[in-house]
């Protein structure tokens, strides 16, 4: 080699050294699989990263989980972190089903493989899979409590939703009402604070615009603060005979330990039956003091297993396995879903305790 030769091949090597260290700097280690959670201020979310992270714990893929902190141009960069850091495939929930199109449609662009998590991701073809809890299930064994447990007739019942930008809320709240229209038009119930509602009591099956109207009047915006002020505002509206004993759908644990409060303290209301979901572990010492009447417990590991599954699958080249689909307003997003559990007082210890889901010593009086 002559001295010309030696000296280029030197600067060859030296570039391309630089250059994977540059890549390197940039992206961090490669990450095959990019999870982006809505936010780390409700528990539930907390809890699904910490139970990928159980999944992942000694296994050799590697992935990098974000959180968009309830804003979707937050979700948006997310995305497109993981997409520079060589993702393969992306599960995400979205923190608004509709926005999140924009974030997935990118990813597809970069040959990514998106999995809607928990949420489904509306109005784009750029979703590849959905695994997801059975959430029509969630808000019929909500509206179902609240039968089994009504006391005589002409109940008042308290009707509030999850947010509008959520998919979920309306298969909740679509649940919900297959299992109360019939007992509100035989009288069990009588519909408390929605006019909306008051409407439409008539219709056992409501369109997507039926179904808006009435969460638009009383969503929660899944957010703890929204659901105690609605609550007061209802309550202090409220005649005498909208209180007594009362019924009160709320969609998940932060939204009803919060509007349990709000029950709790007024005199006038003798007893409540308030419903739930996620079993986060201050609703469940919520329903072990008899302060939340139910919760469903959708069990995230089985979610995460299926996640990871279907990422690893996609990683090897096959074909995940799906048991149904969803429609997102674009097209059929095959998905794989997973069953609920009722979990009130009575079988509390059994379903989370000595299924392993959680630990005696974290609660009080069990
Ligand atoms: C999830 C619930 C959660 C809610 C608020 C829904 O999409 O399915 O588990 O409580 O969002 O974050």
């Amino acid at each position: 080699m002559g001295k010309g030769l030696k000296r280029i091949s030197l600067v060859l090597v030296i570039m391309i050294f630089a250059a994977v260290v540059a890549a390197c700097g940039k992206g961090g280690s490669k990450v095959s699989v990019g999870i982006v959670l809505p936010t780390k201020d409700e528990p539930r979310w907390v809890q699904d990263e910490q139970r990928f992270k159980d999944a992942l714990d000694g296994t050799k893929y590697t992935t990098d989980i974000l959180f968009s902190q309830g804003s979707s141009a937050k979700e948006k960069e997310n995305v497109e972190t993981l997409i520079n850091k060589g993702i393969q495939v992306l599960i995400i929930c979205p923190q608004d089903g509709d926005a999140a199109a924009a974030a997935v449609e990118s990813a597809k662009k970069a040959g990514v493989k998106v999995i809607s998590y928990d949420r489904l991701i509306t109005k784009t073809d750029a979703v590849d899979y959905y695994v997801t809890f059975d959430s029509v299930a969630v808000g019929a064994a909500q509206a179902k409590y609240l039968v089994d447990h009504a006391k005589g007739s002409g109940e008042p019942l308290y009707l509030y939703a999850g947010a509008a930008s959520d998919n979920n809320a309306f298969l909740f709240f679509q649940g919900a009402w297959s299992v109360l229209q019939p007992k509100i038009a035989d009288g069990t119930f009588k519909i408390a604070n929605s006019s909306e509602a008051v409407a439409l009591k008539d219709m056992a099956d409501l369109s997507r615009e039926q179904l808006s109207k009435i969460i638009g009047q009383v969503t929660t915006n899944w957010d703890a603060n929204e659901a105690k002020n609605k609550a007061q505002t209802h309550l202090t509206a409220a005649a005498d005979d909208m209180k007594g004993d009362v019924a009160i759908l709320a969609p998940n644990d932060g939204t009803a330990r919060s509007i349990a409060d709000v029950f709790g303290s007024d005199k006038a209301v003798t007893s409540y039956v308030v419903t739930g979901q996620d079993a986060e572990k201050a609703s469940v010492q919520y329903v072990i003091d008899g302060h939340q009447s139910m919760t469903v417990f959708k069990d995230v590991r089985s979610l995460v297993k299926d996640a990871m599954g279907m990422a690893i699958a996609i990683l090897d080249g096959n074909t995940p396995q799906t048991t149904g689909s969803y429609n997102n307003g674009k097209i059929d997003v095959k998905a794989k879903q997973t069953d609920v559990i009722v979990v009130d007082k009575d079988n509390v210890k059994a379903k989370l305790i000595e299924s392993g889901y959680y630990e005696a010593k974290d609660f009080k009086g069990l």
